[in-house]
């Protein structure tokens, strides 16, 4: 399937089957996650802190995304891969489309940003050089620093009204699904009860909206450090890791 079916397939998955989102960041993961019948992967640029250990994703570039990109494309998975445009390589329209384009060229199938009616003109100009583009609308991690810490949205008639009106604007521009992040379960459900393309939770409860994605390291336990609130853990990675370590240091250093 091409970029534009498979971004359409999901598209047309509204209202019918959810999509089981995930990020990854290289290639075993992307193999594995796609052997295990995920939808969509991410390349999320939370990799900047759950694979480079920055505080957050305010210090991810470029170079960094097409990397990890290029790793996950070598794995040619069935799944739709999406990667992020990181913050400040989308201040134009034209900026946003080459930065966009190099993401394709390193192997994404389509791009995401933040954002709502201030991006919708970037938007257009990538969906219109023929790129699928996935919104992100509520809580916006490339914007922490100016918000002073991660908050819920979606909580007063103002904020649902700024999310609806986003998602308007840039479903105009023609993206084919959105991200909400930490929206509040009722808004989110709403919102998505009355928007025409898929959305995609993470922080919103389970089922409020037409999919899910989860950071892949909150899924595995593999990033102890920091677990979000809603995360739902299904395994123990960094548990498993330590002990194979501690065992395989035991065995080599046994005299
Ligand atoms: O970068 C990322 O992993 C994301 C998800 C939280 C949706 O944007």
């Amino acid at each position: 399937m091409t970029a534009h079916q498979k971004a359409h397939a999901l598209q047309l998955r509204k209202g019918s089957r959810p999509i089981a989102a995930l990020t990854a960041y290289d290639y075993p993961s992307a193999r594995l996650l796609d052997d295990s019948g995920v939808d969509l992967l991410l390349v999320g640029d939370s990799l900047g802190m759950v694979v480079l250990g920055f505080p957050d994703t305010t210090h991810v570039t470029l170079a960094h995304m097409l990397h990890h990109v290029a790793a996950v494309a070598r794995a040619q998975p069935r799944a739709l891969i999406v990667g992020d445009l990181p913050i400040h390589t989308y201040d134009t329209p034209a900026q946003a489309l080459a930065t966009a384009r190099s993401l394709v060229a390193a192997g994404a199938e389509a791009v995401k940003l933040e954002g709502g009616i201030r991006q919708a003109e970037k938007i257009r100009a990538i969906t219109q050089a023929g790129i699928p583009v996935m919104g992100h609308l509520g809580m916006l991690p490339q914007r922490v620093l100016e918000e002073g810490g991660y908050h819920k949205k979606g909580k007063t008639p103002a904020q649902i009204e700024a999310i609806r009106e986003g998602a308007e604007a840039i479903i105009d521009a023609g993206v084919f699904a959105i991200v909400f992040e930490s929206i509040v379960p009722e808004t989110a459900r709403l919102l998505s009860n009355s928007i025409s393309v898929p959305t995609i939770g993470i922080g919103c409860g389970l089922r409020n909206c037409d999919g899910e994605i989860a950071v892949l390291t909150d899924l595995l336990g593999s990033y102890p450090w920091f677990v979000p609130p809603f995360a739902k853990p299904e395994a123990d990675v960094a548990t498993v890791t330590r002990d194979a370590v501690a065992r395989y240091v035991a065995r080599v250093t046994a005299c």
